[in-house]
């Protein structure tokens, strides 16, 4: 007797949803690691994450691509819904990668973070990038092989950038970062015109001393306003917040908590709280399949800064909560307008650290980053160089001497981790937001008196109908174009941050 289409796919499923709960417990493993874990037991944790990453790979090379050769074997595909044949579709495209990398390799590059991880941690404390250097000439050559076995046309960028980006090409990340940078630099210089005639916005009275606990609570709050559900998934506290999930019942945000800066936690959770309604809004029965994962990281980011940036620092959401900034700060914001809390909030400044940076600015931390390991990619830079690279781009984007590498290319994990051919889906990631949010507001005309009174109901179903629920179906580009009628247009946040910064500085 034969096995029917349904069989079969319920088989793939099965062993799909293996893998996916193998991955849940690695995923709760890593949380634990930075939310609770004693530190002793670092080195154990990794040999036990090290033996979950390979039952996991072990089990989607055999039991998954078994049940998948099965489906192709008895042409079982073409009876298959439109989305469980995209669920087969997809997963045949990462079984093709995961192929393509020796088991052995792959084990070495995982070791190799490790140690780099460590090196980077070490140099990093004595700011001295020599400590880092022998590990993360060995990490860029690791990743040259890894891309060699993946294959490429032009640039091994390319082949490195599509494991975070399926679809997405270096040549189109140049040209929009070429259509980006004048625009940018002509809004910076309408700031240092502004800052020249006194208008900076003043911005003393954010950093007034907020408890941790009162922090804390408003989070809380804007977090359910937002409609994040507590049923399905929790904030702690960790130094640099994240998001995870073990599945759309369980999805974990972090918050750091600064008592001289209340803007830390508060976009900090608002940030995450994006991310975390992306993975809450993920379709519940396609649990392990690509339906039920995220798009990519740069629409994954996407979902975070609309949040954060459009949403978060608009003078719409700043304005709602303005009685709730009063009670927290011990001055009660006395002669303070919410639109002088907006401006504090939004001030455009050229610095030496990423994570910190401004709305403009940030980009060009991006293009540095970019620029720097394509270059080392492509063998016009050597590793031993790029101190020197990163100061001389700093000064020439943001004329910002760096003091010490702890300031310039020591800062970001990334490198060390393996994470190369990651950074431009944070840009990426600022104008998908963009675009998506200016096509909510066209297409609700009430959006921004909702946000101003704090309801935001209509937005996120907006988010789950129109991005969420297809999960992986589409690549970023095709989505956007599905979402807004167009593909990626850096336009739409070109004219949201002149707007915002015309406003700010009363330009
Ligand atoms: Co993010």
């Amino acid at each position: 007797m034969s096995v029917t289409p349904i069989e079969l796919y319920h088989n793939y499923v099965k062993s799909m949803t293996k893998v996916a709960d193998i991955g849940a417990a690695s995923a709760l493993m890593s949380w634990d690691q930075e939310i609770l874990m004693p530190h002793g037991a670092a080195t154990r944790r990794a040999s036990q994450m090290a033996t979950l990453a390979e039952i996991k790979h072990t089990l989607f090379l055999t039991k998954v691509k078994d049940a998948i050769d099965a489906i192709l074997d008895s042409k079982a595909q073409e009876q298959l819904s439109e989305r469980e044949a995209a669920n087969i579709r997809l997963s045949i495209r990462d079984l093709n990668l995961a192929t393509k990398l020796p088991i052995e390799f792959v084990a070495q590059q995982a070791q190799l973070a490790s140690e780099a991880q460590f090196a980077w941690e070490q140099a990093r404390k004595e700011n001295k990038f020599e400590i880092f250097l022998p590990l993360l000439e060995k990490m860029f050559q690791s990743k040259k092989r890894e891309a060699d076995y993946y294959g490429y046309e032009d640039s091994p960028y390319d082949a490195l950038l599509d494991t975070y980006e399926p679809g997405m090409k270096v040549g189109t990340v140049i040209k929009l970062f070429e259509k980006l940078k004048p625009e940018l630099l002509s809004i910076l210089k309408s700031v240092d015109e502004a800052n020249k005639s006194g208008k900076t916005p003043i911005d003393h009275f954010i950093h007034q001393h907020v408890s941790s606990e009162n922090q804390w609570n408003f989070t809380l709050k804007i977090l359910n306003d937002m409609g994040f559900d507590s049923n399905y998934g929790r904030q702690d506290i960790s130094t640099h917040p994240f998001t995870t999930s073990f599945g759309m019942e369980d999805v974990r945000i972090t918050t750091r908590l600064d008592e001289k800066d209340i803007s830390n936690a508060l976009y900090s959770s608002i940030h995450e709280g994006g991310h975390a309604l992306y993975e809450q809004g993920l379709p519940k029965d396609q649990y392990g399949l690509p339906l039920g994962e995220a798009c990519s990281l740069s629409i994954h980011e996407s979902q975070s800064r609309l949040w954060e940036n459009n949403v978060g620092r608009s003078l719409d959401f700043i304005s709602h909560y303005f009685p709730e900034f009063q009670n927290l700060f011990p001055d009660k914001l006395n002669k303070i307008e919410p639109k002088q809390l907006f401006s504090a909030l939004n001030t455009i400044k050229p610095s030496l650290i990423r994570t910190s940076a401004d709305e403009v600015t940030y980009h060009f931390h991006i293009m540095l980053r970019f620029e720097l390991e394509k270059d080392i990619l492509e063998n016009k830079l050597q590793v031993k160089d790029l101190p020197e690279a990163w100061n001389f781009k700093m000064k020439e984007y943001l004329n910002q001497d760096v003091p010490g590498d702890n300031y310039g290319c020591l800062q970001d994990i990334h490198w060390s981790i393996g994470a190369i051919g990651y950074f431009p889906t944070y840009s990426l990631g600022s104008l998908y937001a963009a675009q998506f949010f200016a096509c909510a507001c066209k297409e609700m005309p009430n959006l921004a008196d909702e946000i101003r009174k704090g309801n935001f109901v209509n937005l996120k179903s907006w988010l789950n109908d129109r991005i969420h629920r297809y999960g992986r179906n589409y690549f970023s580009e095709d989505l956007c174009e599905r979402v807004t009628g167009e593909k990626l247009n850096i336009r739409y946040f070109i004219d949201y941050i002149r707007a915002k910064v015309n406003n700010v500085y009363e330009i």
